[in-house]
This record gives structure tokens, sequence and C-alpha cells, in this order.
């Protein structure tokens, strides 16, 4: 069955005491609203319709960034969750198939969930996502026969007897497109709040002989995040997801609670990850590397066997192969480090290709910034970069070649020769203490 999403995220979250549209706060290094378009690929819809209100430009800007094929429907004024889903209408005039209402607010959704409701679809018209969480608060409440659904009763709407059922509403509701256009043409918003509900759905669908029901799921996966502390719960909660969902696949953590993951981070296997470590978007690092204490990594890759840290800081487009060492207080950016290449320590390796099993030492610079453009460095395969060399791009280093510690490199070194770049040395015979003996003469003649 074909199907499309509609994902509410026109509301203002008002209580996240923000400059920023709810939806555009962010989880893990996304936004909560790709958080819940990425839930709901799991669906593999053919169209996904984001609904968009307030601040709908930099809404609509930050969805496309994730995914250009979505279509965007705007809600002017925000009348209520039904009119919300309206909004999506046109969008999906001629679509044939279920379409499932998400929140661009409730990032947790999982595509189990989604598979469950999908499949729930065969036995009935509606099907809602319900949940039963520790606190029901101001949830809707599902009124219900077995599993099948009479209707969901608004809090603000529902008799003392209503507010006493434990099972909430989610909000994520599927159905047959055509048949929620239907209905919600029926919806009106004669109740306490003056809105129109999508939650009168089920109880149309009744009403005409169609049959609803409920799938039920986690109160983990349904949160929502409409303030600032359900924003850092969430954080926390997704952290600790992740780290459980690493330590069961073979990752070592050292220091679990002390490492924090982005949205994307992949880690495989036999991968040891000590503390403090902070992983930014768009991280690989493979099978059996290790990362060593307080390390920052971001849209990098390790590759198996390399050894990052401690204290590194690997930026974007940085490509370490095998059995690569960055050392302590090392930066590295847009650059590939070939098979067996080692920066240990106090280096900065910018828009640079490292060859295999080349040394780079101590303090060495690639000055790849002129002002105004940047500039590689090639280096080739077994080469040794004396400690503090500093490296004037554009420069390439042949294979095998050396410069020799403190030279600053303008010129290209070709393969096997050395290059010496620095101020020559001269010796002078006993003058350090002719030196001595004179300044401890001009100090005593002061006292
Ligand atoms: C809604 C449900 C409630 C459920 C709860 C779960 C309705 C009437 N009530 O209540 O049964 O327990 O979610 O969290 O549906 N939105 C729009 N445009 C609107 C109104 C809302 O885009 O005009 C979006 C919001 O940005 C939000 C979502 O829809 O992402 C839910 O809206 P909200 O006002 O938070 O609904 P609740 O009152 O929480």
């Amino acid at each position: 069955m074909p199907t499309a999403l509609i994902v509410l995220a026109a509301g203002k979250g008002t209580r996240m005491q923000s400059d920023l549209p709810k939806v555009l706060h962010q989880i893990a290094g996304a936004p909560l609203l790709v958080h819940a378009l990425r839930s709901g690929r799991a669906l593999e819809p053919e169209k996904t319709v984001v609904v968009t209100g307030h601040e709908a430009e930099a809404v609509k800007a930050a969805a496309e960034h994730y995914d250009d094929a979505l279509i965007f429907a705007h809600q002017a004024e925000q009348l209520g969750t039904a009119h919300a889903v309206d909004q999506a209408r046109e969008a999906l005039e001629d679509f044939e198939g279920d379409a499932f209402v998400l929140y661009g607010d409730t990032p947790f959704l999982s595509s189990e969930t989604l598979e469950k409701m999908r499949a729930a679809r065969d036995s009935f018209d509606v099907v809602v996502l319900g949940f039963t969480p520790e606190d029901p608060k101001r949830y809707g409440r599902l009124i219900t026969q077995g599993d099948r659904l009479e209707k969901v009763v608004e809090w603000k709407d529902a008799s003392p007897e209503e507010r006493a059922i434990t099972l909430c509403n989610s909000g994520v509701i599927a159905c047959d497109a055509q048949l929620m256009f239907a209905l919600i043409s029926k919806i009106e918003n004669t109740n306490i709040a003056g809105e129109y509900y999508l939650t009168d759905l089920p109880r149309l669908a009744n009403e005409q002989g169609k049959k609803a029901g409920v799938v039920t799921c986690d109160a983990y996966e349904t949160q929502g995040v409409d303030s600032g502390q359900d924003l850092a719960r969430a954080e926390t909660l997704f952290q600790s997801q992740m780290r459980t969902t690493l330590t069961d696949t073979g990752v070592t953590l050292q220091a679990p609670e002390t490492v924090i993951f982005a949205h994307d981070t992949v880690i495989g296997r036999d991968a040891i990850i000590e503390p403090y470590v902070v992983f930014a978007n768009g991280v690989t690092v493979e099978s059996g590397a290790t990362i060593r204490a307080f390390s920052h990594l971001e849209a990098c890759h390790v590759a198996r066997g390399s050894v990052v840290g401690p204290y590194a800081r690997l930026r974007p487009g940085t490509e370490l192969n095998e059995d690569v060492k960055v050392g302590n207080f090392v930066e590295i950016k847009n650059a590939t480090l070939h098979e067996g290449a080692k920066v240990n320590h106090l280096s900065y390796i910018g828009d640079a290709e490292i060859g295999k099993a080349t040394n780079v030492g101590a303090g060495t610079i690639t000055c790849n910034y002129d002002g105004v453009l940047k500039h590689r460095t090639e280096i080739g395969e077994n080469a040794f970069i004396g400690s503090n060399t500093m490296l004037v791009a554009p420069v390439s280093i042949g294979d095998e070649a050396m410069t020799a510690s403190g030279s600053v490199i303008t010129k290209n070194v070709p393969a096997e020769a050395l290059a010496i770049a620095r101020a020559k040395q001269d010796n002078k015979a006993g003058f350090a203490t002719r030196l001595m003996d004179k300044l401890r003469a001009i100090k005593a003649s002061k006292n």
C-alpha cells in the first residue's frame, strides 16, 4: 500500500522561550523535525508533506536540507490539528494510499511501531497510536473496547471518569488518505478549546460504520518536546539509547556517560572509545579503531586499526585510512592520511594528503590559507617531515623525501631529497662563557 506522511510542524512552541521555531531545536545535532522525518522514512513514503506555520521559511530550509523531495503546505493560523492536516489536502489530492500523521516535535518513534500500525490497517480503517505514560497529564484519552477505539477525548473536554483512563493519545494516526480528508471535512470546532481536533476522526469513522483501532508503544517513543527541560531530557534519553545500542553491538565505551554522540554516529564493533569523547555530526569509526580521551570528531572517517588522541580534533573532511596514528593536540581538516601515516604531536594538517607510512614530526603546520584562498599540501609515501616544519601550500613533498626540522618549505621537494630551509648554524667558540662573564659583571656593578 503506498504511504504518504503528513508531518505537523506549524506550532510556535511558546514554552521553549526561544526565537527558534520549536521543531528546529536540536537533539544530537539534528533538528527535532529531522528526527521525525527520519522515523517516518521507515515507511518508505511516496510523498511527505510538512505542514509549516510559525517561521515557515526557516523550517522549510532545514527540512529541505535533509530531504529535497519534501512537499510543503502552509497553515497560516493554527486552528487545531485537524485544520493542520487539512492543509495537506491539495498536495495529496490524487494520492491513493494511506496517510500517516506524525508530529514534527516528536523525535523517537521507532520503525517497528510504525510497521505495527501499518499492519493494523489490515484490521482497522483508522489506527491510532496509544501509550500509557507514568503521568497521563493532559494527553487526550483513548476510550476503547478491546483493541477497538470508540473515540478520543481531549483532556479539556473529558469527564472525571474519562480523565482516570491511563491509555493516552500520541497524536500519530493512520488512515486511507482520502477517507482522512473526507472525515476531516466533517470535523467541527465546537469544543472547549474552539479548535479543529484531529482526534474527532476515530469517532466520525465509527459513526460511518468504519472501524477504528489502537496500537500501543512504549511511552519513550511518543515523547514530544514542549519546553527547554523536555529538550534536555530528550537529549539525555537519546544519548543513553545510543550508548546502549553501541555497547550491545560490541563497541567498548570506557565511561559511557561521558561520551556524546550525534544522531548519525556510526561505530564498528571492537572499536574502543575512551572517556570524554565528543562525536559531532557525520562520523564513522570502523571496527577496531581507538578514539582516546578528550577527542572531538566531526564529519570524518576513521578506518580500522587507527588510533586518535588523546586530545585530538578531527574536523570535516578528515579521512584516516587503516592503522593511522593521530596523537595529542593534533588538528586535522579536509585531509586524507593513508595507511600507517603518523601525526603524533601538536600539528595542524589542513587541505592535505599524506602518503602511506609517512611520519609527520611534532609541531608541523600546513600553512594552507593565504588570507584569501586555501591551498593543498601533498606529501608522498614513506616521507619524513622534521619537527616544526612549516609547509607553505601549495606545496608537494615527494616519496621518501625528508624535511629538516624547523624548515619553512615554500618549494616542492622531489622524491628522496632532503630539504633544509632554515638559517645555517654558526658555533662561536668560547662565546657563551665570555658573554655570561660580561653579563654577570654588569649585574655586579649595579648592586
Ligand atoms: C494533541 C492531541 C492529544 C494528544 C497530544 C499528544 C489533538 C486535538 N490533541 O494535543 O490528544 O494526546 O497531541 O501530544 O490533536 N499543530 C499544528 N497546527 C495546529 C495545531 C497543532 O501544526 O493548528 C502541531 C503542533 O505544532 C504539534 C502537534 O501539532 O507538533 C500537536 O499539537 P499540540 O497543540 O501540541 O497538541 P496537544 O494539545 O498536545
